[in-house]
């Protein structure tokens, strides 16, 4: 599948269950004006209808990257700030849509990731860096905040030291510091970088998906929650797993010594 959003291209390869959303502004460093965040939104649900008439679940990761050589994303779109405010047009914004997507969404990171660019990179599951990105809130010189949690998610993640540094100077770290301090997954050289995301997003597709489901959905609710209700929750989840085909087939495996073949079911 091959479908041209206004701001957004979006792909879906049926051998693999990975589907591909651009966001393609290349021109303003694929700035996120209201469009394009509808078009992430209208996107992502394209990309779920190929679960609807599937044996099981077709649509194993999504990757989230940005057109052009230059950026991922550098933000929300500075000209259309006034008339909206950085969390979305429609009734949902993109970060939430992305953050309860079921496939995990892996944001492929290519060049300059700043204020709602980055952001968004932290609604989704995975954030694979090449070696020569960099990362930021600018915000702060724009006398303004990230509107849609940076701060909030840049504290649980690296600590409130690091989240006010960015927010606070504006100033840009490098991948290699934002690999230190846990905001990307993986920083890969610039000449290895697409390879070495294909193959981790391979890995991932070839996942049991209820299991990934179940996985980023007890992750996402300890981010929220106190660790008891969090503990019950998880076992919740692995007494539905244990009835699934997928353990089946997963335990057979094992057994007969060779690789699992999961259909999410
Ligand atoms: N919104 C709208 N347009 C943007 C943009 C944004 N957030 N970021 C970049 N652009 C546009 C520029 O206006 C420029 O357009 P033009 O060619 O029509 O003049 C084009 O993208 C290329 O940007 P340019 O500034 O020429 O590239 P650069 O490599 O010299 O600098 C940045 C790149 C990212 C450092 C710089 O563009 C920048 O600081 N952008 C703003 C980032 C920001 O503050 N984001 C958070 C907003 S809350």
């Amino acid at each position: 599948m091959d479908e041209s959003l206004e701001t957004v291209l979006v792909e879906f390869d049926e051998d693999s269950g990975v589907g591909t959303l651009t966001m393609n502004r290349p021109d303003a460093l694929n700035a996120l004006s209201a469009q394009l965040r509808d078009d992430i939104v209208a996107g992502l649900e394209l990309l779920e209808e190929q679960n609807e008439d599937a044996d099981g679940v077709a649509l194993r990761a999504v990757v989230l990257e940005g057109a052009g050589e230059k950026a991922f994303c550098a933000g929300a779109d500075i000209g259309g700030f006034s008339d909206e405010s950085a969390g979305g047009t429609s009734a949902r914004s993109h970060y939430d849509v992305i953050r309860d997507f079921p496939a995990p969404v892996i944001a492929k990171i290519d060049g300059y990731c700043l204020g709602g660019g980055l952001e968004t990179a932290l609604a989704c599951d995975f954030r694979l860096a090449s070696e020569s990105s960099t990362f930021g809130f600018p915000e702060v010189n724009l006398g303004i905040l990230p509107g849609a949690g940076g701060v909030q998610y840049v504290t649980k993640i690296a600590g409130p030291a690091v989240a006010k540094e960015l927010a606070m100077t504006g100033e840009h770290i490098s991948a290699e510091r934002a690999g230190e301090e846990g905001i990307v997954n993986h920083v890969y050289a610039d000449d290895e970088f697409e390879d070495e995301v294909d193959a981790f997003v391979d890995d991932l597709a070839g996942q049991a998906p209820l299991a990934i489901q179940a996985i980023k959905k007890s992750a996402d609710m300890a981010v929220h929650s106190g660790l008891e209700e969090g503990l019950a929750y998880d076992n919740q989840l692995f007494q539905e797993l244990l009835k699934t085909e997928d353990h089946a087939e997963g335990a057979a495996a094992f057994a007969e010594d060779r690789e699992p073949e999961f259909d999410g079911k």
